[in-house]
Order: C-alpha cells, then structure tokens, then sequence
C-alpha cells in the first residue's frame, strides 16, 4: 500500500466514460465491485459513487500488475493508470452506462484492503436489517441504498431552490431548548451550569418560526432536525427532518397554493420532468375523507369507496349490525370488484385480522355470484337479510356479480379505522395502483379540538396556536367540538407529507383557545411565554406547515421504511446499531450533570 507516495488524482470518474473518450490515458479510483480472473486476463470492475468501469489487465504486457491484480478481492480500494478502448460491436454492455469502453490497465496501486464482508455489496439482496444497519457503511455501498441517499441529497436540493426563488430565508433555530410539550414526548439534556435544570430537543421549531414571523422575516424555511419520544414505525423515527416554513400576511388558500407551486416545481425538477402531478392538487375536507376512505390520509391511487348503510340496516336480523345502529355507530360496506372466487375463507380471516388489529371487533363478508337478489349471496351472513335489504344495499353500495362485500360496525372511529385499514391492505393485496404513481392531495378542515375521553377534557388537534375557521367561530363556546381549524395536511401515496395551519394572532381568540384546553393564563404563560409575549408586539396574520422529508422522499424513491432514506437510523426501539447509542452515562459524567441514576441500568438496552 502506497500511504507515503504521492496520491494519483482521477481524472474521471466510474460512472463517465464512453467511446468519446477512446484513446485517452485516465487514472481512476475506486472499489473493486467483481474481480474475475480469466487466465488470460483479469477483469476489475471498478464502483464509485457514480458507476461502474471494466478495467482489463493483460499479463503479458504488464506483468507486474498482473500479479499484483491476482491478490485483489472485493472492496479492496485501487487506483489505476490505463487507457481508454472502445469495445468491440458484440462486446458492448448495453445495461452499464460505461459498457461500450474498457480501461486497458497500465499501473495499479492497491490503495487499500478490506476485510471479509458480512455481506454482499453488489446486489440489493436480502441482508437482514440489523445486520444492514451494524455495517452501515457497507450497507450505504448497496446500489439501492446509495441511490436513496443521493435522490434525499437531490430532493433537499430542489425544495430550496423552490423555496429560495420565492424569497423564502434560511433561518437556523436553536436545538437545545425549552420544554414546551406539542403532544409527543421529548428528550431531555441536563444542563451542568444549572442544577437540576434542562434543555429540551425541539419537536418543531413551531414558536421559533411564529417569532421569526413577529420579527419581519416574511418568509422562513429551514431543513431542520426534530426530536419525538414517540413509539416507533415505519414511518416515524425518533429524529427526523422536517422542511419547516411559516409566511406572514397569508391566509389558507395562499398559504397552500405557494406550498404546492414548491412542490410541484421539486418534484418535477427531482424526476427531470418526467412525472404526472394533478395540477391543482385535488382538495378534500377531513369529513368527506373520513367518510369514503375510513383515514385521513387516503392513498387515492385506487378509488375504492366506503358506503354507508347504516339506515338500510337499522332493524337487520343480524345483531352486530342493529346493536351498532341502536348505539349510535354506523354500519359501513367495502366492495371488492371481483373478488369472490380469488379470496378464500383463509384470505377472508387475513383481512379479518387487520380489522382487528385496527380497532374492529370482526369483519363480517357476503360473496355475490352471478344472478340476482339474495339467492346470489352466499357466506355465514347472508340468511340474515331480507330481498328488500339485499336490493336496497346492492344498490347503495353499486354491488355486481362477483364482488365480496366486506362489513364494518361499530362506533363511527373503529369502524371507519377498520375498513380504512383493510382497503389500504386490499390496494397493496391485489395491486391496484401503479407504484411509481404520484397522488398528492390536500385534506382541509380538520376539527379544531380532539377529546381526551379518559381525562374528560378538549385538546389541540394540531397544536394550541392554530387558528379556527373565522365562519365557526362562534361555536367556540357552544360546541368545541364543531369548530373546524384553519389546518391543512398534504398526503401523499397515502402517507402525511406535511402538516401546518393558519396561526391565532388575535390574543383574544388565543385566550378562549386556551381556556377550551384548560390552560390556565399562568399555565400557559409557563410553557410558551415568550411567544405570547412577542403577539403583543404587533404580529402579522401569518401561518405555516412542515414537511416530513424522509417521508416524501421514502415515497419519491419507492422505498417501504423511512429508515430507508436516512443515512443513520434508529431501529424501532431507538437505538443505532453502528454507535450503539444509547449507551450509559459514567458516574463522572453523571455527577457532571448533577444527576443520580437510581437503578443503573445492569446491561446495555436490547439494540432491536
Ligand atoms: P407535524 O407534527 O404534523 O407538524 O409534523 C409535520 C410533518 O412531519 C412529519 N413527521 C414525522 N416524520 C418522521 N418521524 C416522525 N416521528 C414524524 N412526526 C412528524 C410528518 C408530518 O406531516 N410544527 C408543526 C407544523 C406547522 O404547523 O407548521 C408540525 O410539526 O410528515
Ligand atoms: P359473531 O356474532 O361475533 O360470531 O360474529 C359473526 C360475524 O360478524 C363474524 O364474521 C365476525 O367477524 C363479524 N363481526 C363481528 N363483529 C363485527 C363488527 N363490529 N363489524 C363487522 N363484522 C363483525
């Protein structure tokens, strides 16, 4: 190895040679991705960040780097003199952006040596994750995973530039901060300077980017870090990027058209022009959402609909049905267009179990064959049902021969979370969307205020600084409940991609907020001060939103885990396999930072 010498620039990289450049003398660095030793010759393919090149070493005309090239291995780190050869016609690799050239070897240097892999880099096999995620760094190597982390890098790249042609500033906001609890959990950090006192890692940079508004910055963005102490999934990560932007003297409509200029422009530019967005994005409101699709971030790549049949089904024989009407529930249908010979009763119980685990306490089905009224329903329910409600239903629910009727009942929240859950599981099951598809969407008027049954009390659905609809203001005092908030979610592909609202600037609003929320004046001035003081001082109307962007980017990439598109993740039980954080705290370290540990932990946390 050639640590002392002086290093051999590249004059090219993997991914960049052609015909053009036939005759050319290059050096090129990089790792050895496949070593193939023909007796004749050796072929090296070279990788790089960029690609891949053929190098070809002849022994018989450089002998010494023959046997040189005989000790390589996969990995080993090489640079290379040599010159550039066309392919011959029959020769050339039509699947490698660089398979119509050769480099014909004229020096090595064996730059470094690697270790016995753990496991493949060369294809996107199946490597277990934790594995993938100990050797991080190998892992990053992997085709797929490199082009993930490049799109992320490409993504970012043309969200500012959107962001930065339309006079948004870049505006860093503080990581160690204070308590300020938005909804999920937050980390703390002990301060040493003062005792028994502690900095909290932001959720959002919500009441930074409000006072950066109060301060005249008309228009904020920031890629930004943010920290939950949250159960994990997913798509959830203990830390995770947002793309953070507030603008002052806007209301919803501006607000959200602005936003999805920027998208549109990103994403356009990310797939260099090659993709379909609606143009605008279709709108919904929460309660139309709701009610077809069960969720609140609908995958619109399929068009599959939740019917209510509640009132046909008021007086039914069957018991689960009418006991849900007589309590006040909803009883819901899920057409599947032709899938009553495909799904089996084992079929039919895997969709039974989604049900259940999403807040369903069965899911009752009907298959209908061909012919018609109820002599063409066949399944352990269809004998509860009379001609009238097999027409009736039929023609609500635009039932055809063939179909499976899948049946929810219950409270409105469980039976729409149910059948929501089954009709994402059925679109993913028999393939119903085009995954490279992109369906943006809006979803609107979302409930102000969400009830906390078990304390008995109203919380802020989004957080307590977003503003109601000013034509629901009214129904502040007489039925939170009603009160729709100026909120907005963009969802993607069935994912929320973004999420903000039009903010309360009007103190005396903020203050029935509060009081609705049961935060005393003191209580609220304790948690969020500063901001409060700072509306005092003449704040725009203003508002704002946040992009998940492992989110989008997971999306935009295809990949299934926003693990997937982070460089360093935390498993789902928040650890990180490479560093082995978290780890514990010395007693020095502890004493430090006043703290007494008082059960110290006898073993390290289990890492998955
Ligand atoms: P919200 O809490 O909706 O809004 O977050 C905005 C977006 O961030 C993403 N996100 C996450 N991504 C990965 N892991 C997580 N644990 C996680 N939590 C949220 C989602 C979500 O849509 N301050 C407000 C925004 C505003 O009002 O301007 C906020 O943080 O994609
Ligand atoms: P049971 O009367 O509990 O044996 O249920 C009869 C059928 O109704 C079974 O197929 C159950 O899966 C289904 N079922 C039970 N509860 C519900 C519900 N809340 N909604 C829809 N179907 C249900």
């Amino acid at each position: 190895m050639t640590q002392v010498s002086a290093m051999w620039h590249r004059t090219h990289t993997l991914g960049e040679l052609n015909k053009s450049h036939a005759g050319q003398d290059v050096i090129l660095t990089g790792w050895v991705n496949r070593h193939r030793d023909h007796g004749q010759f050796i072929f090296l393919d070279l990788r790089d960040r960029y690609g891949i090149t053929q190098a070809v070493v002849d022994p018989e005309r450089t002998p010494a780097v023959y046997d040189m090239a005989k000790g390589l291995r996969a990995e080993f780190v090489v640079a290379i003199k040599g010159k550039v050869v066309a392919r011959p016609d029959g020769m050339i690799n039509k699947n490698m952006a660089t398979g119509d050239v050769d480099v014909h070897i004229t020096d090595l240097r064996i730059l470094n040596k690697c270790d016995v892999l753990p496991f493949n880099i060369q294809d996107d096999g199946d490597v277990s994750e934790a594995l993938r995620l100990k050797h991080r760094y190998l892992d990053l190597r992997r085709p797929v995973m490199k082009n993930n982390i490049v799109n992320r890098t490409k993504f970012v790249g043309e969200m500012r530039r959107a962001l930065d042609a339309r006079n948004f500033l870049d505006i860093e906001t503080p990581i160690l901060y204070k308590s300020t609890p938005e909804g999920a959990r937050e980390y703390l950090v002990p301060s040493r300077i003062h005792p028994g006192h502690f900095y909290a890692l932001p959720q959002s940079p919500q009441l930074f980017k409000q006072t950066l508004m109060i301060s005249g910055f008309d228009r904020y963005y920031q890629v930004v870090k943010c920290f939950r102490d949250e159960d994990l999934r997913a798509d959830r990560q203990p830390e995770f990027t947002q793309i953070d932007v507030e603008m002052s003297f806007v209301d919803e409509a501006l607000i959200t058209n602005t936003l999805e200029e920027v998208v549109r422009k990103a994403v356009t530019n990310f797939y260099d022009g090659q993709v379909n967005l609606a143009k605008p994005f279709p709108r919904h409101t929460f309660a139309q959402v709701m009610d077809d699709y069960g969720v609140d971030k609908p995958d619109l790549r399929f068009d599959l609909k939740l019917k209510n049949i509640t009132d046909l089904v008021s007086k039914s024989e069957f018991k689960v049905f009418s006991d849900a009407v007589s309590s006040q529930g909803i009883v819901n249908c899920l057409v599947v267009p032709s899938a009553a010979e495909k799904f089996s009763r084992k079929d039919i119980d895997e969709l039974g179990d989604v049900a259940k685990n999403h807040g369903g306490k069965g899911l009752a089905w009907i298959k209908k064959s061909s012919g018609t009224g109820l002599a063409s329903w066949s399944g352990p329910i269809a004998k509860f049902f009379t001609e009238a409600d097999c027409t009736a239903i039929e023609a609500r629910a635009d039932i055809k021969s063939g179909d499976l009727i899948l049946f929810g009942a219950g409270t409105y929240d469980s039976t729409k979370s149910m059948l929501g859950a089954v009709r994402n599981f059925l679109g993913a099951k028999l393939k119903l969307f085009d995954p490279k598809d992109l369906y943006f969407l809006w979803v609107t008027e979302f409930p102000l205020l969400e009830r906390d049954e078990e304390n008995n009390r109203w919380l802020a659905r989004h957080h307590p600084f977003t503003s109601p609809r000013p034509e629901d203001l009214h129904m502040m005092k007489t039925d939170p409940g009603k009160v729709r908030a100026s909120a907005y979610d963009l969802v993607l592909n069935g994912y929320e991609v973004a999420g903000g609202s039009v903010r309360i600037h009007d103190p005396d609003i903020q203050k029935q907020l509060f009081s609705i929320i049961g935060l005393s004046e003191e209580e609220a001035h304790a948690k969020f001060g500063f901001l409060l003081d700072a509306l005092r001082f003449g704040a725009p109307p203003h508002a704002g939103i946040a992009f998940g962007l492992d989110r989008m980017v997971m999306c935009l990439t295809g990949a299934t885990a926003i693990r997937d598109v982070i460089a360093f993740p935390k498993t789902l039980k928040g650890t990180c396999l490479l560093t082995g954080a978290p780890t514990i705290a010395t007693l020095p370290q502890l004493k430090d930072l006043h703290i007494k540990v008082e059960v110290p932990p006898p073993t390290p946390p289990s890492p998955v």
